[in-house]
């Protein structure tokens, strides 16, 4: 049923977008030119369904997910790993998926461009979605990614690049956790690559837990919207609140967590504090985005400072698609983690940069009470009442820092990312 829904959106959406027009134009302009689709997901799949492609010259189907796939065929086409596109020596690579540069960004263009093979979108774009979609490219990375058994997973509403959901993946296939949390869920690409993980693992069971019950980009969906129908039977979700709300319910003994919710203060560190009495002593805690304040000025470093205080074996990715340093890591919490808490509550004395709700501030006192000693809990509270005068003082004075933001992104990022894919 859901799945049905799905189609039917796509082929209204396709409508919309008046790819029948779409689809003419490309079938006059790339006449007798040899062309691979690049991205063999469910889009493609409904446009093969609903629309005559026997006017363009498709030689290939290029998609992750046929990295490691048996047949040579998918939908009667040649299937291929994007690693082949090169060898094919197509006219063209039409892009057939929602995020257009997503994509693009993945790929390592120069080759395309020393063979003279164009990359363009199946879609068609219109000049202020070409712009937001570039606007939305993170400054410049270092490396291209091509390889991957993660397919389809990584490019559905992802917030994670491929080297860190593989590396998120190889953990989980390497420790075999029973009992796995998620704080911040977003669509659900993240559960749903953890849920496919475990599929096979027996009596694992993943809970996740939202802030926000409607996911935060696009209210009209739900949180973990994404998450297919046959990976649930291992997934409780909670939604709609912090996680002090819901962590006796799901109880301790977790041999394995992923962080992924704020990134500003207090943010990742308090949700630690608040899920940290329920962790296995061993529990390996997997953070996100814990050098996005180096993809971006002005960015807080909160999960760079809480990776850095946790005490335990770290490790992060062998390699990255960003300039410094990779931006997930996971450490598997040692015995001194116990001792060393305090090294988190003191965090909590940082600027916070958002407002935590009274009543959340009020419950995690009495909450904090019950599982750590009074001189951290008065730590806690100290922090709380520094907290809001730091928020009050930035309510009343201007601040720039939005604007200045804005302005660097525009020309550290925009106008670089513009010169290198408006021409796509
Ligand atoms: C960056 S997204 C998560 C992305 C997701 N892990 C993925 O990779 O697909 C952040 C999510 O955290 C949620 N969130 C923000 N603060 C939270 C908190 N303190 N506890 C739980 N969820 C939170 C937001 O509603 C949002 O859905």
């Amino acid at each position: 049923m859901a799945e049905q829904n799905k189609n039917n959106d796509f082929c209204s959406f396709l409508k919309r977008r008046n790819f029948k027009s779409r689809l003419k134009k490309l079938t006059q302009k790339l006449k007798n030119k040899k062309i691979v689709i690049y991205g063999a997901g469910q889009l493609f799949e409904e446009i093969n369904r609903h629309y005559d492609l026997s006017g363009l010259n498709i030689i290939a189907l290029a998609d992750r997910k046929f990295n490691d796939y048996e047949e040579e065929k998918f939908l009667n086409y040649p299937a291929v790993s994007p690693s082949k596109i090169i060898e094919l020596a197509p006219d063209y690579v039409l892009v057939s998926t929602l995020k257009y540069f997503d994509v693009v960004k993945t790929m390592d263009k120069d080759k395309f461009d020393e063979k003279n093979i164009k990359i363009i979108p199946f879609l068609g774009i219109d000049f202020i979605n070409k712009i937001k979609g570039i606007w939305q490219i993170p400054e410049r990375t270092t490396q291209n990614v091509q390889s991957s058994q993660l397919g389809d997973l990584y490019l559905k509403d992802s917030e994670m690049t491929l080297s860190e959901s593989e590396f998120l993946k190889n953990i989980i296939l390497n420790k075999k956790p029973q009992k796995i949390l998620e704080l911040g869920v977003a669509a659900g690409a993240s559960s749903t690559l953890i849920l496919d993980t475990i599929k096979d693992f027996e009596n694992s069971q993943l809970y996740s837990i939202d802030f926000n019950t409607e996911y935060y980009r696009n209210p009209q969906k739900l949180t973990g919207y994404t998450v297919p129908e046959e990976l649930k039977s291992k997934w409780q979700l909670y939604t709609g609140g912090l996680a002090y709300k819901f962590m006796e319910k799901i109880g301790g003994d977790i041999d394995m967590c992923l962080l992924d919710t704020m990134h500003c203060n207090p943010g990742e560190i308090l949700d630690f504090l608040m899920i940290y009495p329920f962790l296995k002593k061993d529990c390996t805690v997997v953070i996100h985005d814990i050098t996005r304040h180096t993809q971006f000025q002005n960015c807080p470093d909160t999960c760079c400072t809480l990776f850095s205080a946790l005490t335990g074996k770290k490790s992060v990715p062998s390699y990255t698609e960003y300039k410094y340093f990779p931006n997930i890591g996971a450490v598997e919490l040692s015995d001194a983690m116990k001792e060393n808490i305090f090294n988190v509550f003191m965090l909590l004395m940082l600027d916070w940069e958002y407002r935590v709700s009274d009543k959340d501030i009020k419950n995690l006192s009495k909450y904090f009470r019950k599982y750590y000693p009074q001189e951290l809990v008065e730590l806690y509270e100290k922090a709380v009442v520094y907290s809001k005068e730091v928020l009050k003082n930035m309510t009343e004075k201007p601040n720039h820092t939005h604007i200045k933001q804005k302005f660097r992104h525009f020309f550290k990022t925009f106008i670089p990312n513009f010169i290198e894919y408006s021409k796509y």
